[in-house]
């Protein structure tokens, strides 16, 4: 048997460029970009490990992606700041090819604000883990961010799983202000006031009968709601509201051994992702509960293939049976091996060793 920690290392480091980005999926064409929401987790994870060098490789390839683009998002602060619509050709996008050029693909949802934040705070746990200085270049990338962000963070975006442009995310929230807050902690500035007013939008809009929900307009629960209190500290991890949340997510989200997404989620039939399963133990292990991380871990220990490849999905307790077959079809096999499973996972099973 495989030892699934290990493999995991060598299968991320095995598929970061040279250029320092980490492909999402090497075998799966259009998940042959750098996400900087998979990225982050992934360069945190190579942290907890020790790979230091992997992760700072992948600050330095994510602070040149945007410093390329100084103008251009100074331009976007600017017309944010007027309250001017900026054009897709002025926003950064959600991922980039491992050069750090722009995709082909014009069409992609590229408005993603989430993982922008997520890689804020990523890049403050690399200095917390490693112990080093973070390169000006990074500190410099890292502020130009924070401030696109904090003029933006009001406007709706696509989601985490690139959809839903037109409202607001809960999720999209917590990774901003996860990640405006850990800038705050590496550069001293001070960024209450956009903290504050993040968080007065999540309690008085995004909170329905005692749960939080998805997004505006909306009741029902998403996996990503996990992100609120690990690792992204928008509400405290013994919240009542965050309690009523989790069971939501346990009563609707889990038909299996894995978490799905949120419940009408039908790509590749809706399955049960990895990445996910892996989140949900993340915070029961932060909330000490051992008992329930470790089943999390031992149902995706399971998931592996024989080479110790982990999957976005598994094919089982699907939403809609009716779509699997059509993504197979349209896009192939489900993205194997998929580097944020492989993180998610190294992160899960660094809290048994804590
Ligand atoms: C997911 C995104 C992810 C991307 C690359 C998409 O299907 O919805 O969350 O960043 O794949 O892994």
């Amino acid at each position: 048997m495989v030892n699934l920690v290990e493999t995991s290392i060598i299968i991320i480091q095995k598929f970061q460029s040279e250029s320092g980005a980490y492909v999402a999926s090497p075998n799966f064409p259009t998940y042959n970009y750098c996400w900087f929401r998979d990225g982050a987790f992934t360069a945190y994870a190579m942290d907890l490990y020790g790979q230091t060098e992997s992760s700072r490789r992948f600050h330095l390839w994510a602070s040149k992606v945007i410093l390329d683009r100084k103008e251009m998002i100074l331009i976007a602060i600017e017309k944010a700041r007027k309250g001017l619509p900026i054009t897709i050709q002025k926003q950064l996008h959600t991922r980039y090819t491992l050069e750090g050029e722009d995709g082909t693909k014009d069409e992609w949802p590229n408005f993603q604000l989430d993982g922008l934040g997520t890689w804020l705070w990523s890049l403050q746990q690399h200095k917390a883990n490693s112990n080093l200085e973070i390169p000006e270049d990074c500190l410099e990338a890292a502020k130009l961010v924070a401030d696109y962000l904090s003029v933006l963070w009001h406007q709706p975006c696509y989601d985490c799983w690139e959809e839903f442009p037109d409202d607001i995310h809960t999720h999209t929230l917590a990774a901003i202000y996860g990640g405006l807050n850990a800038l705050s902690i590496m550069d001293g500035k001070d960024r209450s006031g956009t903290l504050k007013e993040i968080q007065k939008f999540v309690n008085e809009q995004l909170v329905y009968d005692g749960f939080f929900v998805k997004k505006t307009h909306s009741f029902t629960v998403d996996a990503s709601l996990l992100g609120l209190v690990v690792p992204y500290g928008l509400v405290a991890i013994d919240d009542q509201r965050f309690d009523a949340t989790l069971e939501r997510i346990e009563n609707s989200l889990r038909k299996g051994g894995g978490l799905h997404r949120y419940p009408t989620d039908t790509y590749y039939g809706g399955g049960e992702w990895i990445l996910l399963t892996a989140w949900l133990g993340w915070v029961y292990a932060s909330r000490d509960d051992m008992e329930k991380a470790g089943e999390l871990l031992s149902w995706i220990e399971k998931q592996a293939d024989t080479n110790g490849n982990l999957p976005e999905q598994i094919p089982a307790t699907l939403n809609d049976p009716n779509y699997y077959q059509p993504w197979l079809r349209q896009w192939g096999e489900i993205a194997k091996p998929l580097l944020w499973s492989h993180a998610q996972y190294l992160i899960l099973k660094k809290q048994f060793q804590n």
